[in-house]
């Protein structure tokens, strides 16, 4: 097998970095790795590792089958599955020791059943909707499924938990507002004396700027891989002293390089005309492997530390970048995201370009790349 053409490379000592920090300002609260979705692109598997190594007490997922794969790759630490289970999975929480979101009581109760079966009860965290719209039991219904769940045989309430739908922007009001439908249903619960151990709220953001939402624990997806969730959350970072470093770089080799003319057009509808002699790069890099289409004329890569501009409508599996005069050859390797030399481009520049977000921009490059960890470092101080 030759040396791939394109990869993205996960810096293990960033993501250790950033367990630690994002510690450091948690407080008490324990730090659970949100590593869904291939870990926002990084890898589950190899992240799972680092992250709990560096202190991470608990693991997050979307979905079963991503628990499952942890489980086979050895990974014991507990993982809580976001997704409520539908009925063909439930014996996969008792066979792989998982802990369910749930948030109905059929679904509890069949989950019971499942853990019954096993003689293992299952650990349930239940999710009350407070605003967020997606999953859970409305806030009025939540102290009447804990009653009926707390002594079912085959069930462990282990938790309770709620997710905030704003709790990047400027105005957190609405986070409050929902901190707050949470805090009464806690209290209803404290008077019956069924709070369950563990409760938890903040995502990346609230772990940043709301400290009332960190509870016994935060459930941080973007920002262990070194991204805040948006620039008024990056702000508030900053003046915690909180420096998070980016994990995930994508880099290609240059496959040709050409001189060119003036007035030479490039790519497809020849939307760029070179407008004075220059050489031309061609990376093996297209909106096939996550360089988004829509970042055509926009966007810029990093050769030799310098940023040149990416020229020409990008293809499906090359792009064009004008090197100027910088002396590159076929094989010299270019970055498009992440740093080199003095320069770096990041998801930010990138979700900029596109209107998107940066934690759109790590998965679809980190999820269509082979990946190279670089696992050196991570028990380094940070
Ligand atoms: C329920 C839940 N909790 C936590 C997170 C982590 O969010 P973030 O990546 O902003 O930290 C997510 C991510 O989407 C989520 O869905």
């Amino acid at each position: 097998m030759s040396e791939p053409l394109h990869w993205v490379e996960i810096d293990h000592g960033a993501l250790a970095h950033n367990v630690r920090a994002l510690r450091q300002i948690l407080g008490g609260a324990e730090l659970w790795a949100v590593i869904k979705a291939q870990a926002y692109g990084h890898g589950p598997v190899e992240t799972a590792r680092t992250v709990l190594n560096a202190g991470a007490s608990g693991l997050i997922v979307a979905v079963v089958d991503e628990a499952v794969e942890l489980r086979a790759a050895g990974v014991d630490a507990p993982i809580l599955v976001l997704t409520p289970p539908l009925p063909d999975q439930l014996d996969a929480y008792a066979v792989h020791d998982l802990i369910a979101a749930v948030a109905d009581d059929a679904t509890a109760r069949a989950l019971a059943a499942a853990g019954a079966r096993r003689g293992r009860p299952i650990p349930v965290h239940l999710k009350v909707d407070t605003g967020m719209g997606r999953l859970g039991v409305l806030p009025e219904q939540a102290v009447a499924l804990v009653e009926a769940w707390h002594d079912l045989e085959g069930l462990q309430l282990a938790g309770i938990f709620t997710h905030m739908a704003a709790a990047d922007e400027e105005d957190l009001t609405s986070a409050r507002e929902q901190l707050a439908r949470f805090g009464a249903v806690l209290s209803a619960l404290d008077r019956r004396g069924l709070r369950p151990p563990v409760v938890h709220a903040a995502n990346s953001a609230g772990a940043i700027v709301l400290p009332e939402s960190r509870y016994t624990m935060a459930r941080v997806g973007v920002a262990l891989y070194g991204i805040a969730p948006s620039p008024v959350v990056a702000a508030r970072a900053a003046q915690l002293g909180l420096e998070l470093r980016p994990a995930l770089a994508f880099r290609a080799r240059i496959v040709a390089t050409r001189r060119l003319p003036a007035g030479w057009p490039i790519s497809y509808g020849s939307t760029y005309v070179t407008p004075t002699e220059t050489t031309v790069a061609t990376l093996p890099v297209g909106y096939a492997d996550g360089l988004s289409r829509s970042l055509s004329h926009k966007m810029y890569a990093l050769v030799r530390g310098h940023k040149r501009p990416i020229i020409g409508r990008i293809c499906m599996n090359h792009c064009m970048v004008d090197v100027g005069d910088l002396p590159v050859r076929p094989g010299d390797v270019v970055t498009l995201l992440g740093a080199d030399g003095g320069g770096a481009i990041t998801a930010e520049d990138w979700a900029l370009a596109l209107g998107t977000i940066p934690y759109e921009i790590v998965c679809m490059v980190g999820s269509r790349n082979p990946r190279r960890h670089l696992l050196s470092a991570t028990t380094a101080a940070s």
